[in-house]
């Protein structure tokens, strides 16, 4: 019998805005879910976003299945088979590195991992801010037991491939240590304290609820493009403090120094994207890798006063474009909205990756070895946005 179990929560977390925000799901092999029991998993994913499972045995075709359960259509992981490994110039290249064996489900970690399900010899380094962020947290402080998060994403290529549904994360060998200190160094003085090498989530429901009505109204008539080869382009890029997007320094490669790309690959997704368990609105854009935005304008008979672009728009400078979205994403990262993730060896997270969004936290040193398998699937359809009547009732 499937058992769901409401999360620990830290005591930073706000537990009546987080209390419908993930379940700890008992009861169940995961190994080989009925279809009766895959369909109370799957309504459970998209109601709470969340699904740790602790103690699991999961082999990496097991892992692919299961995450395959969630789109049967889709064949290839969410950046494309081994194409990560391949591009010398991705940001995500040091990060993942494909299983031989099922080449959809990738190694992340950290430290030296020797003989692993096919790979002799790896390692990786857990993403640290110091590689990525315009800023750095001192040496000192690093020791203190300060850091930040990495960056603030969905799992997605967004160029080629559409997002993935869901993504599954294990955590075969998780790093012991301290609590770290987040901090996010933009003048608010908000911190966390978090397990080492959290992974952090936030509802991309929650982060739309909490808007203005003028936010709202503007995210609802919103569409994201996103830069071809995102991951190229932003190669050179900085990223803010809080790890939510990108400086706008001027570092992002020129379109004609990128790798071939066509238009018709590039992506064009409305910024809210809605739930297919429930039909809520989840504000759910990439902030490093956004280029443009398109505004359309306010529906007939709905010139509220005060609408921002009421007449639409469309964006192209990006520093313009990244404050407006940091206005509308910050909020919804604020610490009591943060789900910090206590690894144990084992867990399983499976989380709603149109619904949530996500990233990695922490300095690891090199003696510390985590070993975690990730497998997401470049989807069989792209998300769907706001319907004529959410846009009616938004606006
Ligand atoms: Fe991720």
């Amino acid at each position: 019998m499937i058992e769901l179990v409401p999360l620990p929560l830290p005591a930073s977390a706000d537990p009546i805005i987080l209390k419908d925000f993930g379940r700890e799901v008992k009861g169940v092999y995961l190994g080989a879910l009925s279809p009766e029991e895959f369909k109370q998993v799957e309504g459970a994913l998209y109601k709470y976003g969340v699904l740790p499972f602790r103690d699991v045995e999961l082999t990496l075709e097991e892992q692919y299945s299961l995450t395959k359960a969630f789109d049967p259509e889709a064949e290839t992981y969410g950046h494309g088979n081994n194409k990560v490994d391949d591009s010398k110039q991705s940001i995500l290249r040091s990060v993942i590195k494909s299983f031989p064996r099922v080449p959809q489900v990738q190694l992340v970690g950290n430290g030296s991992i020797y003989g692993h399900e096919g790979i002799p010899e790896v390692a990786p380094k857990h993403p640290n801010h110091s590689t990525f962020h315009a800023t750095h947290i001192s040496q000192e402080d690093s020791d203190k037991g300060f850091t930040r998060f990495y960056r603030w994403h969905m799992d997605a290529a967004l160029y080629e491939y559409a997002p993935p549904k869901v993504t599954t994360l294990y955590g075969v060998r998780v790093p012991k240590g301290e609590h770290q200190v987040v901090r996010y160094d933009d003048g608010t003085g908000d911190e966390l304290s978090a397990p080492l090498a959290t992974t952090a989530f936030v509802s991309g429901k929650t982060m739309f609820d909490i808007l203005s009505p003028e936010l709202k109204s503007l995210a609802v008539r919103s569409r994201a493009i996103y830069a071809p080869h995102p991951f190229v382009w932003m190669s050179r890029a900085r990223a803010s403090p809080t790890g939510l997007g990108i400086e706008s320094e001027g570092l992002e490669l020129p379109l004609s120094e990128l790798p071939p790309w066509e238009e018709s690959k590039q992506k064009v997704y409305p910024m809210l994207w809605k739930n297919p368990g429930t039909s809520e609105l989840h504000l759910q854009v990439h902030p490093c890798a956004i280029a443009e935005l398109l505004v359309d304008p306010l529906p007939e008979g709905s010139k509220h006063e005060g609408a921002l672009y009421a007449d639409g728009a469309h964006l192209k400078d990006l520093k313009e474009i990244r404050d407006l979205l940091h206005k509308m994403q910050r909020p919804g990262i604020a610490p009591e909205l943060i789900y910090p993730h206590d690894w144990k060896d084992k867990d399983l997270m499976l989380f709603h990756n149109r619904g949530v969004i996500h990233t990695a936290v922490g300095t690891l040193n090199a003696d510390q070895v985590r070993v975690f398998h990730q497998c997401n699937l470049a989807a069989s359809d792209d998300p769907a946005g706001p319907t004529t009547e959410d846009v009616e009732r938004w606006t």
